[in-house]
């Protein structure tokens, strides 16, 4: 998937649960401050995503063969970045999937509400970091693929 410009940030329109799809799953690109020194790349809330950043969290010392995720969330809105290493998510709005290699720490990817994800296929030493709109909340969450569906197609 090819990431969308620096100058399209994700500009997420109000839909009903049903309503959303994996085609609002975007690839972002994010600013690379080239150095020799060493690179820089930023995020700002708001700019190259579309919600205020509540929560960050990120996953690492996976081991070969895991897999993550395996749910989906009622309003959060997510955004995926592999910092280090590559790893696959793999989206599901009940209709259609797309499988989505992230390899760059300068890119991410949107993930919209109401999309299953799988996380797999994590190289060793890689780290998964999320920025997330909201904080942690169990009751937000899918967590049985069926419960998604009749969710989805209420
Ligand atoms: P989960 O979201 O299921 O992880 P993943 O999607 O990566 O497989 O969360 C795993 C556990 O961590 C679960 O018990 C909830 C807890 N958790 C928090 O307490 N705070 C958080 O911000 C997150 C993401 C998870």
């Amino acid at each position: 998937m090819s990431a969308i410009a620096l100058d399209s940030p994700v500009r997420a329109p109000a839909r009903t649960p049903s309503q959303h799809s994996v085609n609002e799953c975007v690839m972002v690109s994010l600013p690379k401050i080239q150095d020799p020194r060493g690179n820089l790349t930023f995020i700002e809330g708001g700019s190259h995503v579309d919600f205020d950043i509540r929560r960050v969290y990120y996953l690492y010392d996976v081991p070969g063969g895991s897999e993550r995720g395996g749910h989906a969330h009622k309003e959060l809105r997510q955004f995926i970045i592999a910092m280090s290493g590559s790893f696959d998510v793999v989206l599901d709005d009940g209709r259609e999937k797309k499988r989505v290699h992230l390899n760059r720490s300068y890119a991410g990817l949107y993930v919209c509400p109401m999309i299953w994800r799988e996380l797999d296929n994590f190289s060793s030493g890689s780290v998964c970091m999320v920025l997330a709109s909201h904080r942690y909340d169990e009751a937000d969450y899918y967590r049985d693929y069926a419960d998604f569906m009749r969710a989805r197609w209420a």
